[in-house]
């Protein structure tokens, strides 16, 4: 293994009712809370209503930012930031998903510091010295693992970069995760959302070392996990069990734990950013299309490590099958896995447009964790291969 510190700042409150029973003792230091939410989905699951029930009868004054969208811009930063200054915020209380947390981790910085927070920490790695304003998340939907890490992945509309940086400073003070608050998300959106996890897990698991290591084992259950625990949300969405054990798979895949002493690919991540800055495709999604294709071009300069992945993961036979088969197999299942639980896997699908394939490929950020390390060129062939 890698040398590695590890610390996770952010205190999970876990389980079914958990916002009834932590939020007021949660919140009891501020007056004035930004209550941050996205397009709406609160509103009709009750979840607004169970929240503003405890925090009028808390008498805080609550400011609402709400709006925020998939792929959160840099413009609605700026928007929370005003807002949490001119009404002079205690505590920012994100409501959501990855998109939520996100912009209100970006916004609990941009509250508090003169500058461009784009320019001096996501273009270049900053030093947070000042005090973000503290920040406070509701877990609503499985994926990002975004209430466990100080990962904000922002899209500057204005110069085509979706980016993400991660600093513990904007980990989130706690996390309140109450996986019936989950019931509601669309199938479409749990799928992708599932997917996303099983992506952070795959994008740590191939890479260096390939040494005995407890991260990998760690992982090779989390992926058994997400695969068995989404084919019975897809069955029964009210499923408590599929729906809890998902979203603990979503905080583990990224809170840093399984993270420890590996290398860390994530070059499908900076692939898929950049098609969501050009096309606004959905995260999970995008993902989806770029795996399998990017694996067969890797999987032979880390053969070890996929035929693993076959055989734990997949369980695959490895009799009669040479180890070049038996990985290719794996990566079969995979794709297989993708469509039974009805992801796309074309870029055309998505939305992106053919001519600006090699724009896109070029703005790619090139991963040093990998098995085979990219160029643009290379980045530019898998997305022709997976376009139609
Ligand atoms: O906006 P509302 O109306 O709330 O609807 C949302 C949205 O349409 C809906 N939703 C959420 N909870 C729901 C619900 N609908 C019904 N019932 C509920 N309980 O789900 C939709 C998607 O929400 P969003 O927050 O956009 O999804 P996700 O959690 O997948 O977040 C995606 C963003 O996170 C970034 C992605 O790039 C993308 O910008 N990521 C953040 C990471 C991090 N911070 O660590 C890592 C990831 O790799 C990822 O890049
Ligand atoms: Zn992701």
């Amino acid at each position: 293994m890698n040398n590695f510190i590890f610390q996770n700042a952010t205190k999970v409150y876990f389980g079914k009712g958990c916002v009834k029973e932590y939020l007021a003792c949660l919140t009891k230091e501020a007056d004035t809370i930004l209550l941050a939410y996205g397009g709406g989905s609160i509103k009709r699951n009750g979840v607004y209503d169970e929240i503003m029930d405890i925090l009028n009868k808390e008498g805080k004054t609550v400011v609402e930012f709400s709006g925020i969208m998939s792929n959160p811009t840099y413009a609605k930063v700026q928007e929370g930031a005003r807002l949490a200054r001119e009404n002079h915020a205690d505590m920012i209380l994100a409501v959501g998903g990855g998109s939520t947390m996100d912009c209100c981790k970006a916004v609990s910085l941009q509250a508090k510091y003169e500058g461009d927070i784009w320019e001096d920490f996501w273009v270049r790695q900053g030093v947070i010295e000042c005090e973000p304003l503290p920040l406070g998340v509701i877990v609503t939907v499985a994926g990002t693992g975004s209430e466990c890490n100080g990962g904000a992945v922002i899209t500057n509309e204005e110069k085509k970069i979706k980016m993400g940086r991660d600093y513990p400073k904007l980990n989130p003070a706690f996390a309140l995760m109450d996986p019936t608050y989950t019931f509601s998300v669309p199938t479409g959106q749990m799928v992708s959302g599932s997917f996303d996890i099983l992506s952070h897990i795959m994008e740590t698991y191939f890479s260096e070392p390939d040494e005995d290591n407890v991260s990998d084992d760690i992982m090779e259950a989390l992926m058994r996990s997400v695969i068995r625990n989404l084919r019975a949300a897809i069955k029964n969405p009210k499923d408590y069990t599929a729906r809890s054990n998902l979203m603990w798979d979503s905080t583990m895949a990224e809170n840093r734990v399984i993270k420890m002493g590996k290398k860390c690919d994530f070059e499908c991540h900076n692939m898929e950013h950049q098609l969501g800055a050009y096309s606004n495709c959905n995260h999970g999604k995008g993902l989806a299309v770029i795996h399998p294709v990017y694996y067969r071009h890797i999987y032979q300069n880390g053969l070890a490590k996929f035929v693993r992945f076959a055989e734990n993961v997949w369980g695959i036979s490895s009799e009669g099958k040479n180890e070049e088969e038996i990985a290719a197999a794996g990566i079969h299942a995979l794709s297989e896995f993708i469509k039974e639980i009805g992801l796309p896997t074309t870029l055309k699908e998505l939305g992106v447009k053919k001519e600006q394939l090699k724009e896109i490929a070029d703005s790619c950020g090139i991963s040093q964790g990998s098995y085979k390390i990219m160029t643009h060129e290379e980045i530019l062939q898998i997305f022709e291969e997976c376009y139609e």
